[in-house]
This record gives C-alpha cells, structure tokens and sequence, in this order.
C-alpha cells in the first residue's frame, strides 16, 4: 500500500465527523443507529448518499442545505478521507462520513431515521442485477430505514442502470417523481433549485461527461409504509 493511502487511514481515525466501525461488527445493530440526532445534535432531516466515493455530493448538497443533515457512505477509506476533510477544513457541522458497506446499512440506521437516499455514480454491476443499489434485495433494505414517501435520487451515466431502474419502479409499483434523460439538455423552467442540485459534479461525473456520456436522473418513492408492507407482501 501506497504510503499516502497509509497515511490517509491513519488520519481518518482521528477525524471528528468520520464513523468507522470494527470490521467484525457486523452480527449485532451498531450503537450508533437511531441515534443520529445526537450525533448532529439537532433533529434535521437526515439525507444519505450511498457509494458517496469522496463525498462531492455530500459536500455540495450541505453547503447548499446547511439546515438538513448529510452522511455519505463507502467503504473505501482513502476516498471518503477526501470529502471528510474538505468538511473539517470548512468546519461543515452538517456532515458526516460512515465507513460500511452498503449492504449492512440497517446496522447503522433505525426503521424511518432517513428522509432522503442519493445514489450517484453506482456501479451498474451489469453481471450481477441483485447487486444494484436499485435491486428489489437493496430497495427492500432503503425501505424500511427511509420516512414515508421519502424519495430516492438516482444520477448516472449507466443506460443499463437507468433503464433498470425504471423497469423496477414499475414492476414493483413505486412512484416516479422525475425522469430525466439528460440533465445537461434539460430546461428547469421554474425548477432552479433543482438544476442547482443535479449540476453538482462528482469525481465519476466529470470522468464520464469527458467521455461525451449523457448524465440521467430519476426520482422515485415507495409510496406510504402501509402501501409498501402491502406490496411487498403481496408480491414477495
Ligand atoms: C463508481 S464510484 C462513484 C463514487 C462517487 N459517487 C462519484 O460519483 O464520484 C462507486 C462507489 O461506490 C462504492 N461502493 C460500491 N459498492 C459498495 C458497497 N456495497 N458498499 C459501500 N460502498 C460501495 C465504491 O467504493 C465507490 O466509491
């Protein structure tokens, strides 16, 4: 390993806004969950960003929203060591950074503690469909840590990702709010905030754009908690 990588997992320990829990952890509920508005010491929204990488959208979206809260989650140390910086330097109260995979996420957060999921940039996995961040496995797992009605943003360059996730937001009834083909050719009309939000850029952005590739979103729902146990029920 490189020496700056070692040096940026040693800095990462000592990082005030950076949860990193034991890697054997995984059999029982981290202490942590159900508890983020003491961490935050405030009981603002909380908005995730899964796979957040070195955390730009988690960075650009707290300095935009400083009255919600925002975690991003990865498991690569010396890329969330980025944004965990950035937000110390700038003394960003509002963030915080959760070293996990993305598959224990129910370890960390209770049942309704989340308002909002931002996937962006997630690898399209075109081999394994159950290991998309949009898979009925993960949707399932975001279902019960999300608030009612609290929407899941999807940004990405993947055709084979948008699409599938527009098959399953029909398949398993969920409600699209916004679909977008490619924000760059959008008009927002009176929508500028969302055109703020979508023209943050993170790392994989600004890689794929070089490549001339079109940049999509969509925006989605699971509908109310009781609809939700319904469907699942119904269709599990
Ligand atoms: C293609 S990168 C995108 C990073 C960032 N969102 C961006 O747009 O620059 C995908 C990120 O998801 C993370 N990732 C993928 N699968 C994961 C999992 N199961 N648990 C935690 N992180 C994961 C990777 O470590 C990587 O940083």
């Amino acid at each position: 390993m490189g020496k700056d990588k070692l040096k940026r997992f040693s800095q990462l320990k000592t990082f005030k806004n950076v949860i990193q829990p034991q890697a054997n952890y995984y059999s029982s509920d981290d202490p942590i969950k159900g508890n983020w508005c003491d961490i935050f010491e405030n009981k603002n929204p909380i908005i995730i960003e899964l796979g957040c990488g070195a955390g730009e959208y988690t960075i650009g979206l707290s300095r935009l929203f400083p009255k919600n809260n925002f975690i991003g989650v990865d498991i690569k140390g010396a890329r969330l060591w980025k944004g965990a910086k950035i937000a110390e330097d700038e003394k960003l109260l509002n963030v915080r950074f959760l070293r996990t995979k993305i598959d224990f996420i129910s370890k960390f957060f209770a049942e309704n503690e989340i308002d909002e999921i931002w996937l962006t940039f997630s690898d399209p996995q075109p081999k394994k469909p159950r290991k998309r961040l949009t898979s009925k496995l993960f949707i399932n797992r975001f279902s019960v840590i999300l608030k009612n009605n609290g929407l899941i943003h999807l940004k990405t360059d993947s055709d084979l990702l948008y699409q599938f996730t527009k098959d399953e937001i029909i398949n398993h009834n969920y409600y699209l709010k916004k679909d977008i083909k490619n924000i760059y050719n959008h008009t927002f009309k009176n929508n500028t905030s969302l055109k703020e939000i979508l023209y943050l850029k993170t790392f994989y952005e600004k890689k794929w754009l070089q490549k001339q590739k079109s940049i999509k979103y969509l925006s989605f729902h699971l509908g109310s908690k009781k609809n939700r146990y319904n469907i699942s029920k119904f269709k599990l």
